[in-house]
């Protein structure tokens, strides 16, 4: 505590759901360690201050109009952002630091931003101030994805039928399919973007992996290491610290809870896509009905605008509506972290989004996976075919396909097979975080060296 008296760390996150979260939580844990915290964040998809009483909150203007607000393309999104938030950040920033001298109070350590923002780091060296940059994702996404613009130029598309299922030695253990899913959506924007945030990170003072840890992520951190050559700290699910639902950007229904209060042990799938993804009218009776032909209790989570075209779930008919009713409960957003602790689940329907597939390792809660982008598709790799903890329903959106993969889940032999493999992960990965885990040395060493600044 006493070490790091008086000294405040600045954190500026990206103002997407997945991103935030992560950012919070290290806030916290930085906080508990005796660090003042500020957060300088975005108008678009800002924070609530009021669920940190303990953290200053700085709002900076965004540009981002209501039509870019809704843009479904995040890397571009995230350009626009870097243009639009740089003179604002810069002027914030630099009133802070000025601040500091003046009143000699309160050390600024350094500067904690995502890997995203790629402003940040000429700005930080400018102003002499150390920058470290967070990461959200698996650690063997973040290393590997900067081979995509080499795998765009060099023989990637298009992609033959018979080459699907091919490994991808320079981006494991994806498959071809699963590059061409990526290579597929992106612009050449993205490459320019990717290598911006490569150089920006390799300048930086520090990479910090929240929801990474030595046990699900070993050798890419090694590599890791090697490539960047600057201090990498893995500290491990983040949400075994302090619960993550106070920085949810949408407000959890908890009603949830007391259904599942009502339902049997292990007996409920629990659905979710996240907070980005998208699907068609179509898709979502598919997942109705493969739920309700399961015949397995189901909650699902159905964002706000996540179905193109409506609403909500106002298109599916009444008829079909009564039918799911008599097993599931539908919400438009749940308290993920304590859904999943929930002795009632029993299997995740998930789009694998890093966080919820880490919050689901540390709940021990086997998957189907349903990825759609980015980072997703690895994630999804790694619970079905190294750790084992899952099956994928390799992008099948269809009724007997979701059927039959809950049906196996919840099956006593393939099923249990499964959920032994992913007690044993739940409980590595839980050591980790224990006192002298290898998350929890991570987080200590982290401590150390931003009060070495
Ligand atoms: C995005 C990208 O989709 C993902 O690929 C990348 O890894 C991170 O950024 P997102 O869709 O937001 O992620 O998914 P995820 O990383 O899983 O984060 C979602 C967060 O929202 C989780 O912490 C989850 O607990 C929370 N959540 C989700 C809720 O609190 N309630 C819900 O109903 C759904």
């Amino acid at each position: 505590m006493e070490k790091s008296l008086s000294r405040r760390v600045i954190l500026f996150p990206v103002p997407l759901q997945g991103c935030m979260n992560p950012m919070i939580q290290l806030g916290k844990m930085l906080h508990s360690r005796g660090f003042s915290i500020t957060v300088i964040h975005t108008r678009f998809n800002a924070p609530r201050a009021s669920s940190h009483p303990l953290f200053t909150f700085l709002q900076i203007p965004d540009g981002l109009s209501e039509t870019e607000k809704r843009l479904h393309d995040v890397n571009l999104m995230l350009t626009l952002l870097n243009k639009r938030c740089e003179s604002p950040f810069r002027d914030t920033l630099t009133k802070l630091l000025q601040s500091e001298t003046e009143e000699a109070k309160q050390r600024i350590s350094c500067l904690i931003d995502d890997s995203q923002w790629v402003f940040t780091q000429p700005l930080a060296k400018s102003l002499n101030l150390p920058r470290l940059v967070l990461n959200a994702t698996k650690v063997s996404f973040f290393r590997g994805h900067f081979v995509l613009p080499q795998l765009r130029r060099e023989r990637f598309l298009p992609l033959q039928d018979s080459e699907q299922d091919d490994p991808v030695p320079e981006f494991p253990p994806q498959r071809k399919k699963d590059i061409f899913r990526l290579l597929d959506e992106e612009t050449e924007i993205l490459d320019a973007y990717l290598n911006q945030i490569y150089e920006a990170t390799k300048a930086s003072s520090g990479l910090i992996f929240v929801s990474s840890c030595e046990e699900l992520d070993q050798e890419s951190l090694i590599q890791a290491r090697q490539d960047f050559q600057i201090p990498i700290f893995a500290i491990g699910p983040s949400h075994t610290h302090f619960p993550a639902s106070s920085s949810s950007l949408l407000t959890p229904d908890e009603t949830c809870m007391p259904w599942l209060d009502k339902q049997e042990d292990k007996s409920v799938i629990y659905v979710s896509l996240g907070s980005l993804v998208t699907i068609s009218e179509a898709e979502m009776l598919e997942i109705a009905w493969g739920l309700r032909n399961s015949d397995q209790p189901f909650l699902w989570v159905v964002r706000a605008g996540s179905v193109n075209g409506t609403k909500w779930i106002e298109s599916i008919p009444e008829e079909v509506m009564e039918r799911l009713k008599e097993k599931g409960k539908i919400v438009k957003w749940a308290p993920q972290p304590d859904v999943l602790k929930h002795r009632a689940i029993g299997g995740y329907l998930t789009h694998n989004g890093w966080n919820s597939t880490v919050e689901s390792v540390c709940e021990g809660v086997p998957m189907i996976c349903l990825p759609f982008f980015w980072d997703q598709m690895l994630n999804a790799r790694f619970v079905s075919e190294i750790w084992m903890v899952g099956l994928h329903l390799e992008n099948r959106i269809e009724r007997n396909e979701i059927e039959k993969a809950i049906r196996r889940l919840f099956s006593e032999t393939e099923g249990g097979e499964i959920r032994e493999r992913m007690k044993l992960l739940k409980e590595k990965v839980g050591r980790s975080v224990q006192e002298n885990g290898s998350a929890y040395r991570s987080l200590e060493n982290l401590v150390d060296y931003i009060t070495s600044f």
